[in-house]
């Protein structure tokens, strides 16, 4: 039986025609305001009105452990940033055709968390727009156009971003300058070496562009492939592909806009772990804890190369109040050892994982790379049988154990984890028994 593929919006979505009740008033409302761009999570949508480093709280007053959201990474109303945002909202709020230390400062701090030759950046308000522009960049300094992508990936929703976007695509067939190749699975690469497997096909995926007369401009990808279904082993998964791109003359260009900001443990960026330079690097969600803040970091020489025929400049992107919430960001990773405790805590969730899959036959396979984390939900532990009911199932299940998490892969059969980076081990415990408790019972 062949397995329907997923639009990434469609995982985990609302019930449109929900009936009775405050939340199917609620759920109409907001039809009536947003229409058919509504998107929700669960099929009966949760109305939240507070919460606190890893936990929010809903309108009746029940509490979710949130291990889904990463962009509120070093937790829900972190002191420190909500305090750092207040103080610089009441000074100034400007933009960038001002000169203000709060920014040069920011940017100076973030600039130590980046490969030396990155030193200039780009600041936006989203990931889209960042990587939209490393696309333009990418296109203006190697002169081709075409993009190599994964085939579930995701990157952002201006009309560049969401052509190399194929996750985004409901009916329409991508344009011809954009090449899919698998994601770096055990199920995509059966034959063995994975890294070898990849760079063959960014291979013949670069020919192609060549063929077509489009060149290949870049290979973009999620350090983490977490759209894809979270894959980012072994180390060094990346090197032979980076090679690859750069004798086609292409960019790599790595999307850090999730796995950023010590989420993975063992780097403060998730491209470390891959060991290739990026040439580009994007970055967003959990970079303003909430406040919207994105970016993009490039050689001084491109940015020259592309200031030649166009300037840029991005009303609120990089504006002081941006700046102050990025910088206590990084302070707090720094003061409260969040990339360790990724590392920790993911390791101990990762442990408990496996231990739990070996008592219930619907897991196939386990993937993390710290706090981001994949469970591959399948028929008979078998890889190659996905099972997506039954990761709706456990989706749903574990929202009624008050612990909220998503779904993720080409089939949205796996569950995607990403807990906060200040999670507890009590925290980790508690998602673990909650998930023990929905698997014994679906
Ligand atoms: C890997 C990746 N890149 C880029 C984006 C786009 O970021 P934004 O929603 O801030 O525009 C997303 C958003 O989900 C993403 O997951």
């Amino acid at each position: 039986m062949s397995i329907e593929k997923r639009q990434i919006l469609d995982m985990n979505a609302f019930d449109r025609h929900l009936q009775g009740g405050s939340v199917a008033e609620q759920v109409k409302r907001r039809l009536s305001n947003l229409g058919s761009t509504s998107v929700l999570f669960y099929q009966e949508p949760i109305e939240m009105v507070s919460a606190s480093g890893a936990w929010m709280t809903a309108q009746d007053g029940s509490r979710f452990l949130d291990f889904y959201n990463n962009v509120l990474s070093v937790g829900h109303c972190h002191p420190t940033v909500v305090e750092a945002i207040s103080r610089q909202t009441a000074r100034l709020t400007i933009n960038t055709r001002y000169l203000n230390r709060v920014v040069d400062d920011y940017l100076e701090a973030l600039k130590a968390r980046l490969p030396n030759d990155l030193s200039n950046l780009a600041l936006t308000c989203s990931g889209s727009e960042a990587n939209d522009l490393a696309m333009r960049i990418a296109c203006k300094v190697t002169g081709k156009r075409g993009f190599i992508v994964t085939e579930n990936a995701y990157h952002g929703n201006t009309q560049a971003v969401t052509e190399i976007s194929p996750s985004a695509l409901k009916t329409q067939a991508l344009p011809e300058h954009v090449v899919t190749v698998p994601a770096p699975g055990r199920s995509n690469y059966p034959d063995g070496n994975l890294a070898e497997g990849f760079a063959q096909a960014i291979e013949q995926a670069a020919c192609l562009l060549e063929k077509r007369g489009y060149g290949l401009a870049a290979f973009i990808c999620d350090s983490v492939f977490s759209s894809d279904g979270v894959f980012a082993h072994p180390t060094g998964l990346l090197t032979q592909a980076v090679e690859c791109v750069h004798r086609h003359g292409g960019l790599y260009i790595a999307d850090e806009v999730q796995p950023g900001f010590a989420r993975t443990g063992t780097g403060f960026w998730g491209f470390e772990h891959h060991q290739a330079a990026p040439d580009l690097i994007t970055m967003g969600k959990p970079m303003g804890n909430g406040y919207p803040i994105a970016g993009l970091a490039a050689r001084p020489d491109y940015f020259d190369r592309f200031s030649e025929d166009v300037g840029y400049f991005n009303t609120f992107g990089g504006n002081p109040v941006a700046a102050a919430a990025g910088h206590a960001v990084l302070d707090v990773i720094e003061h409260e050892g969040l990339q360790q405790n990724a590392r920790d805590s993911g390791r101990y969730l990762a442990q408990k994982l496996e231990a739990l899959s070996e008592s219930c036959n619907c897991i196939s396979e386990v993937r993390s790379l710290g706090l981001f984390i994949g469970v591959e939900v399948s028929k008979n532990r078998s890889i190659e049988e996905p099972d997506p009911q039954r990761a709706s199932a456990i989706i749903a299940g574990l929202r009624y154990q008050k612990v909220l998490i998503g779904a993720a892969g080409k089939f949205g059969n796996v569950l995607k984890i990403r807990p906060p980076l200040c999670t507890s081990q009590a925290e980790a415990d508690f998602f673990i028994n909650a998930l023990s408790t929905v698997l014994s019972e679906s």
